[in-house]
């Protein structure tokens, strides 16, 4: 008798996804989808078609019937912490729409039998906490900060799917590079009219990821055996902010001059801006670069390149 979950087997396979509405989850599930692929979406609301599947995190519930014989869960939900200012009710919103949720989709994980070949699910950079200069890998001790402690809390929800045997990767995943939404598409106005420059001196280190490569990170980590626990989702050449801003200036054809001082940032946004745009995190991709993934983008330039469709020369192929 076949496996239930052979790696080696090239037929269609069920993915669940949670925050499947989200930047993320929308091209992860296009991505899966053209490659053949079966996608289950939790929704927070009642079922539209055979391919949603209602919960509801809040109360602890989720159609688990219909999750029968999936082969992985790709647990993206969360509230947005990158916007306005963090308000005590914020923020436990923030940490409970990702604890509560993990912990729902790892106990499900746990009751099903048989249990999907693996878990993978979000956590962020930010685990490492908001002034990290020096190169952070996996193995590196977790930061201070409410992110930091967030991001603990979020990956120890996980626990029980990997208690009950089940492949858990818990992906730090840095600043995604998307013109539709996040940090990029914030900035990209500013920087088209010419007013865009560096931020709280520039010396802060980004440590983005361009979305495609955040997606193929995604399905590798769901894929490969050898991946487990914490595995950091970042371009292996993380850019301090100066040269973030000089390069998209370059690509978008502005001037990228006009810098904005840390304490206007922080007066607006407190902790937000502290913890986000002015924090430093110069992390590398250590266990993916050993597992063999291969970052389509690289390099910042040409991931703006790519993202922005301004190629200087026609892109290859
Ligand atoms: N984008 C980044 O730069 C970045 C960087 C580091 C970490 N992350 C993390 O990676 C995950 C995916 O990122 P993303 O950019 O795709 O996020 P996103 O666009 O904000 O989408 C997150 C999804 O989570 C669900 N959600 C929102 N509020 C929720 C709540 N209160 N309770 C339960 N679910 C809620 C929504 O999906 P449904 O309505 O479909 O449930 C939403 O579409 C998030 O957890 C995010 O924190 C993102």
């Amino acid at each position: 008798m076949m496996a239930a979950h052979d790696p080696t087997e090239a037929a269609q396979r069920t993915f669940v996804l949670s925050g499947a509405s989200g930047l993320v989850g929308s091209a992860l599930a296009e991505l899966l989808e053209a490659s053949g692929h079966k996608v289950l979406r939790l929704v927070r609301r009642d079922a539209r078609t055979a391919t949603e599947v209602r919960w509801d995190p809040g109360h602890g519930e989720i159609e688990a019937e219909k999750l029968h014989g999936a082969f992985s869960f790709i647990h993206l939900s969360g509230e947005n912490v990158g916007e306005g200012r963090w308000t005590d009710e914020r923020k436990r919103a923030f940490l409970e729409s990702r604890t509560k949720t993990t912990d729902l989709v790892a106990r499900t994980i746990a009751s099903m039998d048989p249990k999907p070949a693996s878990f993978v699910s979000a956590s962020a950079v930010g685990y490492y906490g908001f002034d990290r200069n020096e190169l952070a890998d996996e193995s590196a001790k977790r930061g201070g900060g409410f992110l930091a402690e967030l991001c603990d809390a979020w990956e120890a929800a996980s626990a029980p799917a990997k208690d009950a045997g089940v492949r858990t990767v818990n992906v730090r995943l840095g600043v995604v590079l998307s013109k539709d939404s996040g940090a990029l598409a914030k900035m990209l106005p500013i920087f088209r009219m010419g007013g865009g420059g560096s931020v709280g001196g520039g010396r802060q280190i980004m440590s983005w990821i361009s979305l495609g490569d955040a997606v193929r990170g995604f399905h590798f980590a769901a894929e490969r055996e050898d991946l487990s626990g914490p595995v950091n989702l970042v371009a292996p050449n993380p850019v301090d902010n100066r040269t973030f801003a000089k390069t998209l200036g370059a690509v978008l054809h502005r001037p990228a001059i006009v810098p904005v001082p840390a304490f206007a940032l922080e007066l607006a946004f407190g902790q937000m801006a502290r913890e986000t745009v002015l924090a430093s995190q110069n992390v590398t991709p250590k266990k993916l670069l050993d597992a063999g993934f291969e970052f389509e983008h690289p390099h910042l330039e040409d991931a703006l390149r790519s993202e922005l469709g301004r190629w200087s020369r026609p892109p290859a192929g």
